[in-house]
């Protein structure tokens, strides 16, 4: 006996012409205080997939046009303590698609319930900010259940940075 999440990193690759941001990687902080990824559980009657693209609706105002599929699955972590098995998904959108998302989230169902603020990751890397600050700041936030491990694998499978740059930022926290 133990329940379904379903969660997933969205994330989109900015127009050349943006120096700053060459990625955006979409995450919330929730209303329990924690960042994380939207989704949620999945209910009985629905599979993965359908469980997903529901939470994302009510959380993100994901539509039918960006529906996720099992193409999109990441990799499943069970979590012996809470009973639960946490399905990951992964998708790339178009920028527009992107920020449609974003800005829809304001008018959601969960917004301000459950959905506290959609966040892009800092990964701006530049000059002033050689040894990947932000990043590393980034990561001394609280995290919901392995999702601080979950945004890492994702961020050096999917080439969004380098592994040498997640490394740093991950293990030489610079303060
Ligand atoms: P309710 O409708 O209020 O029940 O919330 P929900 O269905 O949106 O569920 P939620 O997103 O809170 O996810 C369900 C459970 O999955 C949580 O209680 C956490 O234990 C876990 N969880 C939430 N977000 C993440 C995440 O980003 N990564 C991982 N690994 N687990 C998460
Ligand atoms: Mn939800
Ligand atoms: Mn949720
Ligand atoms: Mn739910
Ligand atoms: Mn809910
Ligand atoms: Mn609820």
């Amino acid at each position: 006996g133990y329940r379904h999440a379903a969660h997933a990193l969205i994330y989109c690759k900015m127009a050349p012409s943006n120096e700053k941001m060459k990625h955006a990687v979409m995450m919330q902080l929730r209303f329990d205080g924690t960042l994380g990824f939207p989704g949620g559980f999945v209910d009985g009657g629905e599979n993965l997939e359908n469980g997903l693209n529901r939470e994302l609706y009510e959380e993100i105002g994901l539509t039918q046009a960006n529906h996720f599929t099992e193409t999109d699955y990441f990799g499943s972590w069970y979590h012996e303590h809470i009973r639960l098995m946490d399905h990951f998904y992964v998708k790339k959108l178009t920028e527009n698609d992107f920020v449609k998302l974003e800005n829809r989230t304001l008018e959601c169902h969960d917004w301000g319930g459950e959905t506290m603020g959609i966040i892009r990751v800092p990964l701006q890397k530049s000059s002033k900010n050689p040894n990947f600050y932000s990043l590393s700041q980034f990561f001394q936030h609280n995290f919901i259940g392995n999702a601080k491990h979950q945004l890492i694998q994702v961020l050096v499978e999917k080439n969004i940075l380098p592994a040498v740059d997640v490394q740093d930022a991950s293990v030489n926290l610079i303060n």
